[in-house]
C-alpha cells in the first residue's frame, strides 16, 4: 500500500520560485508515489489574521490555482480547503481534551511569532492551538509522512506526541492485564522471567535495545499467537493499540532556493520572483540583480562563489554552462549581463507554462470550485473513518446519522 502523505499551506499571498523549488517539486514527486492530501490551511491563516481576514478567500483560490499551474494533479492528489472539511475541527476539539497546555506553550514558534508579529494580538486560544489544529490535519488522514520545512518540525513533534498519548490513553485494552497473565502462563516460567527482565530494562533503564530483544524472544515462543506477541510488545513499551498513526516529518531541506540577493528566497526579504510574474518584470529583476561586489568594472575578474547570480546558475544550469560561467567570470572573459542572459532564458522557460496554466484556471472559477468540492468530499470520506474510531475510543455514542 502506498504511504499516506498530508501537507497544507496557509493562503497568505502569491507563491514564488522558492515555494516551487523548495516545496512543490516535492509534492509533484510525492503525488506519483503516495496517497496525497494537499489542502489550503485557511483556518490556520485565521489564527494570525483573524482581525483582517479580507484576503483569505482570494488567496485560497490563488493557492489552488498555482498548485494546478505547477502540475499538481487533482486526479492523483486530493486537493481541498481545510474549512470545507469540518472533521478537522472536530478532531482538533477532541484532541484538545488530552493536550497538556504546557506542550503548546513550550512550542518555540509560539513565543517567537508573538514577538515577531507584535502589531497583532496573538494572545488567543486559536493561536496557541495552532499546532493542535495542525495535528488534527495530519492525524485525520493517518498520514505517515508530512513534507514540511524545518520551521514546522516542532509542530510535528507535538503531532507525534499527541498520537502516542491518544493511543496510550484509549488504545489500552481493558482485558490486557488478564491476557498478558494468560500468555505468560503459556510461555512458562523461564520465558516469563526473560520477558519481564526486558520490560524492566526498557521501562526503567530506557534501553531501546530491549524492544528488539523482546521481539526476537517472543518470535520463538511458539505457544503464543501473533496477537499475543503484539500485545506483549505493546505492553513492554507502555503503548496502546495504534488508533492514530504517528507521523514522520519529510524534510524538504535540499532545495534552499537562493533569492535575488543571495539570501534564501522569501517574501519577507523582498527578493522573490513570483510564479505568475510578468516576463518583463522577471527580465528586469534578473538584469538588475547584484553580482560579485568586487567586480566593479567589466575588465575586473570576479568570483562566482561570491555572486548571487552564480547561486541561481547552480539551480538552472548544467555542468557545462556552470563551467562556462566560472571560467568566464574568473578571467573576465564574459560580462555580467552576458552571464545572466542564459539564466534569464531558463527562468522564463520554466515560468511560461506555469503562467499559462495559471491563466487557464484563473479564467475558470466555477471549475476550480467544483474541483475543490470533489476534493473535500473525498477528504471527508477518509476523515470519517478515523473520526469514527476516535469517537468510539473516547466513549462517544456513534450513530449512522452522524453528519457527514
Ligand atoms: N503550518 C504549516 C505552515 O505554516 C501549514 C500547515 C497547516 C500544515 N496544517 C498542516 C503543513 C498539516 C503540513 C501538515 O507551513
Ligand atoms: Fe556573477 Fe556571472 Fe558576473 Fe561572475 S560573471 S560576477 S558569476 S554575474
Amino acid at each position: 500500500m502506498s504511504p499516506v502523505v498530508v501537507s497544507g499551506m496557509r493562503p497568505t499571498g502569491r507563491l514564488h520560485l522558492g515555494h516551487y523549488h523548495g516545496v512543490l517539486k516535492n509534492w509533484l514527486r510525492l503525488q506519483n508515489s503516495a496517497e496525497c492530501y494537499f489542502f489550503v490551511a485557511d483556518w490556520h491563516a485565521l489564527t494570525t489574521h483573524y482581525e483582517t481576514p479580507g484576503g483569505i478567500a482570494e488567496a485560497s483560490w490563488d493557492l489552488l490555482t498555482e498548485w494546478l499551474a505547477v502540475g499538481i494533479d487533482p486526479e492523483r492528489a486530493t486537493l481541498f480547503l481545510q474549512s470545507w472539511v469540518p472533521q478537522h475541527a472536530e478532531l482538533a476539539l477532541l484532541l484538545g481534551m488530552l493536550t497538556p497546555l504546557s506542550w503548546l506553550e513550550r512550542v518555540p514558534t509560539f513565543k517567537d511569532q508573538q514577538e515577531k508579529l507584535r502589531e497583532r494580538d496573538l494572545a488567543t486560544y486559536g493561536f496557541l492551538g495552532y499546532p493542535l489544529l495542525m495535528t488534527a490535519d495530519i492525524l485525520l488522514y493517518g498520514a505517515e509522512e508530512v513534507p514540511v520545512g524545518a520551521d514546522q518540525v516542532a509542530h510535528l513533534e507535538i503531532s507525534r506526541e499527541l498520537a502516542r498519548r491518544f493511543n496510550f490513553l484509549y488504545g489500552r485494552e481493558a482485558d490486557a492485564p488478564a491476557r498478558v497473565a494468560d500468555a505468560e502462563k503459556r510461555m512458562g516460567k523461564a520465558w516469563t522471567r526473560a520477558y519481564r527482565d526486558l520490560v524492566q530494562r526498557y521501562r526503567t533503564a530506557g534501553d531501546v535495545q530491549a524492544v528488539e530483544e523482546a521481539q526476537a524472544l517472543l518470535a520463538e515462543a511458539c505457544s503464543l499467537s501473533a496477537d499475543d506477541r503484539a500485545l506483549l510488545l505493546r505492553e513492554l513499551q507502555g503503548r496502546g493499540r495504534e488508533i492514530l498513526v504517528e507521523p514522520r516529518a519529510l524534510l524538504t531541506e535540499a532545495a534552499r532556493m537562493p533569492g535575488l540577493d543571495g539570501q534564501k528566497m522569501s517574501k519577507s526579504y523582498g527578493n522573490t520572483i513570483a510564479l505568475r510574474e510578468d516576463p518583463d518584470s522577471v527580465r528586469q529583476k534578473l538584469r538588475t540583480m547584484p553580482t560579485d561586489p568586487a567586480r566593479v568594472r567589466r575588465q575586473d575578474p570576479g568570483d562566482p562563489d561570491k555572486c548571487p547570480v552564480f547561486a541561481l546558475h547552480q539551480v538552472y544550469s548544467d555542468a557545462q554552462r556552470r563551467e562556462w560561467v566560472v571560467a568566464g567570470c574568473r578571467s573576465a572573459g564574459i560580462g555580467c549581463l552576458e552571464c545572466k542572459s542564459p539564466l534569464i532564458d531558463s527562468v522564463l522557460e520554466e515560468l511560461a507554462p506555469i503562467r499559462e496554466r495559471a491563466e487557464f484556471w484563473a479564467a475558470r472559477p466555477a471549475e476550480l470550485r467544483d474541483l475543490a468540492k470533489q476534493g473535500a468530499a473525498r477528504a471527508r470520506r477518509r476523515a470519517e473513518g478515523t473520526l469514527d474510531r476516535v469517537r468510539a475510543a473516547m466513549g462517544l455514542v456513534l450513530g449512522d446519522d452522524h453528519p457527514r
